[in-house]
């Protein structure tokens, strides 16, 4: 048999996996293609991949028969079952030393499952995160591969190569090992979650308040997106805003008011409950979507339960009104990427991950859905110290807060007394002043544990005594009628 060609092979050929052939393809590599769905293959050969590196296969022998070694096969298929189906389809053609890349939204403990198991195969598995949607696909991605750090060295060129660039470095770079890039994958998308929440609640505001147009928020949007918000995320709002339906009336209006999701965010926010950072923007981001898709019940609930009229002239100055809110976007987006590397950081030391910060900023600088100049900045921070506490603490940002405070905590009172729901803008803010408080009132909780359960509590050291010795856990009869007995003591 003749030489193989194929430098790497793509099963599923959907939007994301068409496209990504393409990319390939256009970079001078020769790309095997397979598809469940034979006649797919065929279509796919005779229309968009006519003339093109593009190799079509009709089984998986074939795909695998295609490529050179070690071979690289991408999977994009729909995450969970289909992921371990192929890879079982594929074990019985494999070598060792070949590549199972997962480029699809897995969720990372399904990741490092699948790179555990074929560790003992001798088959090297990446979980990639793939972000950009279709254009990002087709013309350059965010790519963020963890795993089996072998596997680097081969797939380095070719994922560099495909990927988005930000100021000429590529938007891909290694993650960390095992489920690593899926998790980083999932963070970014939970950060999508609050980026896209945060601008809705600027829209709504500017429009129920401030009684502005779609056009008028599209104006607005347009021009933030020149300064500090300047954005994928913004830049489309500014176009959706601006898109008129076929009688001439903003297309946007027409959509009904409840959001849909498929996971992603939530699996975010549930992480970190679970690794117990306080991940809020997120976490509201989240269940706003869900209050959203309540839509029957708040039908419902719009004609009981009363709140203020928008009044006439809560707005005084309109030019200072969208300034303010502008700051409030910007702060509050600040928060909500401080929160999602918090949890990263926190991820690292859980799981036994080195994570490199400075490169998970740059692989979101560009490609990405949450590509943004404010990105630039961030990766700045982590390359002058990758490991910086909290993004806070770094000069520009606790700059760039300061500046924005007076703004945000106005926009804040102005939606609460017009009756304007700010889940994200507000839990931004409840962080930020509950980050800086060096006392919270956690003291008066400690005490109510131990009163109702004997949970014990500790004592400040500036007041230890005899009696609340320092660095014990200690119970007191509070009431005189319960006994000196005290609960064990756990951290969830
Ligand atoms: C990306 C996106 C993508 C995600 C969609 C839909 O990075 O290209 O994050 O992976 O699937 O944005 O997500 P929801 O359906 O959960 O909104």
């Amino acid at each position: 048999m003749a030489q193989p060609k194929g430098d790497m092979g793509l099963i599923g050929l959907a939007v994301m996996g068409q496209n990504l052939i393409l990319n390939a393809a256009d970079h001078g590599y020769t790309v095997v293609a397979f598809n469940r769905t034979v006649s797919k293959v065929d279509h796919f050969m005779e229309n968009e991949a006519k003339g093109k590196s593009i190799i079509g296969a009709h089984s998986i022998q074939e795909l695998v028969d295609n490529l050179k070694r070690p071979r690289r096969i991408v999977l994009l298929v729909k995450a969970g079952a289909a992921v371990d189906a192929f890879i079982e389809q594929l074990l019985p053609y494999l070598e060792k030393g070949d590549i199972i890349i997962d480029g699809g939204n897995s969720h990372y403990p399904d990741t490092n499952r699948r790179y555990e198991e074929l560790k003992g195969k001798g088959i090297y598995f990446v979980g990639s995160g793939v972000s950009g949607g279709e254009e990002g696909a087709r013309y350059g991605p965010s790519l963020m591969p963890g795993g089996a750090e072998e596997a680097w060295p081969h797939i380095k060129e070719i994922f560099q190569a495909i990927s988005a660039k930000s100021d000429g470095e590529p938007c891909c770079d290694w993650v960390g090992p095992a489920g690593a890039g899926h998790y980083v994958k999932m963070v970014h998308n939970g950060i999508e979650y609050g980026d896209m929440q945060l601008i809705t609640e600027a829209y709504d505001i500017m429009k129920r308040v401030g009684g502005f147009s779609d056009k008028e928020i599209g104006d607005v949007f347009a021009k933030w997106n020149t300064g500090v918000l300047d954005s994928f995320l913004v830049e489309i709002t500014r176009d959706i805003l601006r898109y008129d339906d076929k009688d001439g009336t903003p297309l946007v209006e027409k959509i009904m008011d409840s959001a849909g999701q498929k996971g992603t965010g939530k699996w975010t926010a549930i992480n970190a409950l679970d690794l117990g950072m306080p991940v809020t923007l997120i976490g509201e981001a989240v269940f706003a979507r869900c209050l959203s898709s309540l839509k029957s019940e708040r039908i419902r609930a719009a004609s009981i339960l009363p709140g203020p009229e928008v009044s006439k002239d809560a707005i005084k100055d309109k030019q200072q009104f969208v300034d303010d809110l502008e700051q409030a976007l910007y702060a509050s987006k600040i928060i909500s990427y401080a929160q999602g590397f918090m949890l990263i950081r926190e991820a690292g030391k859980t799981y036994n991950w080195k994570l490199n910060n400075p490169a998970i900023a740059l692989m979101w600088r560009g490609g990405c859905i949450i590509r943004s100049v404010f990105l630039a900045e961030i990766t700045k921070a982590y390359r002058e110290n990758p490991e910086l506490e909290n993004l806070l603490f770094n000069k520009f940002f606790t700059d760039a807060i300061t500046k924005a405070q007076s703004g945000w905590r106005k926009t804040i009172a102005l939606a609460s007394t017009q009756g304007i729901p700010t889940p994200a803008f507000s839990t931004a803010l409840s962080f930020y002043d509950g980050y800086r408080s060096e006392r919270l009132p956690a003291n008066l909780l400690q005490a109510q544990r131990d009163y109702f359960g004997a949970h014990t509590f500790r004592v400040l050291p500036e007041c230890a005594s005899e009696d609340l010795p320092e660095g014990q856990d200690i119970h007191v009869n509070w009431t005189g009628r319960g006994g000196n007995i005290s609960a064990s003591t756990y951290q969830a």
